[in-house]
């Protein structure tokens, strides 16, 4: 059996095991707040829901964890939608229990990222609504993207961009003197305008917020819509194609995206970051070309960012190696290490996804009228999460994958929020953003203390409670926390240790090698054997050191994986 590697030494020296760029390799927990833990009742997540299992975590292994947005906000999109950067709402609690949570993740040894939120604020933001008051052509309304309309009247709205949530990217605003006005923009829902980040006093605005969080601790920043800030000069129109919308060529980005003045942002932010001790960093939400990505990275830009190139990629051995070898050669390029996530709180579940009939989607929601494959669904989901958490970079999880949590569907149009359901119909993203199950028996399979569930978890959750799968040999949970246990122990995250891929074995069969670990993923609809390892070595002699399904010996079952180790 022959191997090639994939993964160059990369340019730059990579930092021993425990060494301090713990960004490079960590696994990293994404909690939605809203969703995760309920303390107080309500319904609703909150912090003090977080902080009492930040024990699960530990045990689950991760380095750290993410929280999705808790400041003030009217929630139109999840908190996405931020009316005050440096508080928090009082549905998820206070800013001491902001800092209690923090204190006590470091206690822990965990590290705790934050969520900033530049492109946008919510309408409700003190600036906006001071914008609103002053009237074209005032300071304050430079602080967004307002613009006359176009037509005789500026009746028109100044472009053609459409919103990301589906509809006109701009909303039309009545002058205090109760006349039709000027447009703001809002690439994502009418109540998120976009901050202008031509003006001076928008950076600083946001070197404020930074520096508020890096006070209380925070050990750095997921950046939402991280390729967004920055609009082309001149705010033109897009092309577009004979329906009239947009036409973004595939594997591109409209154009409001992706343009370089962002990269500027970022190397103002850095420095703030750095200037602080510990190592604090940012990791980027872009959705942009695969080959834009090293300019976001670099020891002047971000730390990482996220690669959604494996989130996309559709089950089989072609696809799924083309989505580690392109993002390792990119990020090699840079020094930087990749990142690797399957699930997100805008995504279907991997569990769901992998169930799908052909047909592969990762958006806009699961439709109660489609019906993926759930058995198959998580078999390959397992498979899949045992594939990334072998692969050298960061990997990101979302909470409830653990579990192995499916999108749900059930959801009732009336109680569903995410504003792209509301504007345009879709079945949305709160399908993945459905309250965890941490008991089998208790209400709310133990989310809140009374019952309540902002949305109604079905009830295939009682079986996949988090309760229910302690210590039970095989279930989702424990094959978790024992691939992050031996990822650390087999420094798998480590970037110094090549991808090597096997060659040459049976069809629907992907094999790597990392150090003294043989990972294997039967993409197959067949059980095969175990092929014959790198160097002739017989794999069916190996050490099983975790598998995504039922063992059987010398063999790999259909839609699962496993890792070996050579003896
Ligand atoms: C990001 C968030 C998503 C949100 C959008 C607008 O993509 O992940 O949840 O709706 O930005 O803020």
């Amino acid at each position: 059996m022959t191997t090639t590697t994939s993964s160059p030494a990369p340019a730059t020296a990579q930092p021993e095991a425990g060494a301090p760029e713990w960004w490079r390799d960590a696994v990293v927990y994404q909690v939605y707040p809203r969703s995760f833990a309920d303390a107080d009742g309500d319904g609703m997540g909150d912090l003090p829901g977080v902080t009492s299992r930040l024990p699960y975590l530990r045990e689950l292994g991760v380095d750290a964890l993410w929280l999705s947005p808790f400041y003030t906000s009217p929630q139109r999109d999840g908190g996405y939608d931020v009316a005050d950067y440096c508080d928090v709402d009082p549905r998820f609690g206070s800013l001491a229990d902001a800092d209690e949570l923090i204190a006590s993740a470091h206690a822990m040894g965990l590290k705790v990222i934050v969520d900033i939120v530049p492109n946008h604020s919510s309408s409700e933001h003190e600036l906006f609504q001071q914008a609103l008051a002053a009237g074209p052509g005032s300071p304050e309304r430079d602080m967004y993207v307002f613009a006359d309309g176009r037509g005789e009247h500026g009746e028109l709205p100044p472009n053609n961009w459409t919103s990301i949530f589906h509809g006109e990217a701009w909303t039309r605003v009545t002058e205090a003197d109760g006349t039709p006005g000027q447009w703001y923009l809002h690439i994502f829902d009418t109540s998120q305008p976009d901050w202008n980040w031509q003006n001076p006093r928008v950076h600083a605005l946001f070197r404020d917020v930074l520096r508020f969080w890096l006070d209380r601790g925070a050990d750095g920043f997921r950046v939402d819509v991280a390729h967004g800030m920055v609009k082309p000069e001149g705010l033109p129109d897009a092309a577009v194609n004979a329906e009239g919308l947009l036409d973004i060529p595939e594997g591109e980005v409209p154009i409001y995206f992706d343009n370089d003045g962002v990269l500027e942002i970022y190397r103002e932010w850095r420095p703030i970051l750095d200037s602080y001790e510990g190592e604090r960093m940012m990791v980027l939400e872009a959705w942009i070309p695969e080959h834009r990505l090293p300019l976001y990275i670099g020891p002047e830009e971000a730390h990482q960012s996220f690669n959604f190139g494996f989130l996309q990629a559709t089950w089989g051995v072609e696809t799924m190696r083309a989505a580690i070898e392109k993002p390792l050669a990119l990020a090699d390029a840079v020094g930087a290490p990749t990142t690797w996530v399957l699930s997100n709180h805008d995504v279907i579940r991997h569990a769901t996804r992998y169930g799908f009939p052909p047909g592969y989607r990762f958006g806009e929601g699961l439709g109660r009228e489609e019906t993926p494959d759930a058995a198959l669904g998580l078999a390959r989901a397992r498979a899949a999460t045992l594939l990334m958490l072998s692969l050298p970079g960061a990997a990101y999880l979302y909470q409830g994958e653990e579990l192995g949590l499916p999108e749900v569907a059930e959801i009732p149009d009336a109680l569903r929020e995410d504003p792209a359901h509301l504007r345009a119909g879709v079945p949305g993203r709160d399908g993945c953003r459905v309250p965890l199950p941490w008991r089998a028996d208790a209400p709310a399979y133990g989310f809140s203390p009374t019952g309540e569930s902002w949305l109604p978890q079905p009830e295939e959750f009682g079986a996949l409670a988090a309760d229910a799968q302690e210590g039970v040999t095989g279930s989702t949970l424990e094959m978790y926390r024992a691939a992050i246990a031996l990822r650390r122990e087999h420094g798998l995250g480590r970037s110094d240790a090549p991808v090597e891929f096997l060659e040459d074995l049976p069809e629907g069969l992907l094999g790597l090698v990392r150090g003294e670990v043989v990972v294997l993923v039967n993409t197959s609809e067949q059980e095969l054997p175990l092929p014959a390892g790198p160097d002739g070595l017989d794999l069916a002699d190996a050490e099983v050191l975790v598998g995504s399904a039922e063992p059987v010996p010398g063999r790999l079952p259909a839609d699962a994986a496993v890792w070996l180790r050579r003896r």
